[in-house]
């Protein structure tokens, strides 16, 4: 593994401004979320089939976007829960799910746009349901976390593979990257 989730994850919240208020409040909406979670993955769902081909990767194997729906709904209402008061449970959880996106290709220009359609949903179904905007920045912040989460798993196993292949030093790759991106 190359980087340590639950490190990462402290990392993102000081970065993020992720507060123990943030937490508390999103634990005392714990229910809401439950309850919205089955709409907010009709809605993404929905965007992502909208696109010809993020549609065909939600449908490239049998039953896949029957699982999606129900392990989007579980990371939908974790984010209330926080796991294990988003310790390593829930690091490891949010590392994992990168590590799944990495694996079948879907990249940046898939997750952010994704991530966005999250934050837009639940912040208009917030509104309908005369929640606080407190509420909706706690979330928005926590999606960022996950969301890089997502980003840092592309990055850090492409790079991995191309040290391994390659037997490069990190120093080396480093260069290489910044050479290739003055000249572009
Ligand atoms: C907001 C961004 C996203 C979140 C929070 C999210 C959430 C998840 C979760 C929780 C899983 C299950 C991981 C596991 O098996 O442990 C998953 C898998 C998957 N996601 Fe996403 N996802 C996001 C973006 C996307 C996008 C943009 C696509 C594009 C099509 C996508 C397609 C998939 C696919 C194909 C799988 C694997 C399903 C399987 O065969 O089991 N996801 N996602």
């Amino acid at each position: 593994m190359a980087i340590n989730p639950q490190e990462f994850m402290s990392t993102l919240e000081k970065r993020v401004c992720l507060t123990a208020e943030d937490k508390v409040l999103l634990q005392s909406e714990i229910d809401w979320g439950k309850d919205i979670a089955p709409e907010m993955a009709e809605h993404f769902y929905a965007y992502l089939g909208r696109d010809e081909e993020m549609n065909s990767m939600l449908n490239a194997t049998e039953g896949r976007i029957h699982r999606l729906r129900e392990t989007f709904i579980e990371w939908f209402y974790e984010m209330f829960t926080g796991m294990d008061d988003w310790g390593k449970d829930y690091a490891d959880r949010r590392w994992n799910i990168g590590l799944v996106h990495v694996r079948i290709g879907i990249g940046p220009q898939h997750v952010v746009p994704a991530m966005a359609t999250v934050i837009r949903e639940a912040g208009q179904r917030a509104k309908t349901d005369g929640k606080s905007e407190e509420i909706k920045e706690a979330l928005g912040r926590i999606c960022m976390i996950d969301l890089a989460f997502i980003e840092q798993a592309y990055v850090e196993v492409s790079s991995e593979a191309v040290l391994r292949e390659t037997g490069w030093t990190e120093g080396l790759f480093r260069r290489l990257i910044a050479t290739g991106a003055n000249s572009m």
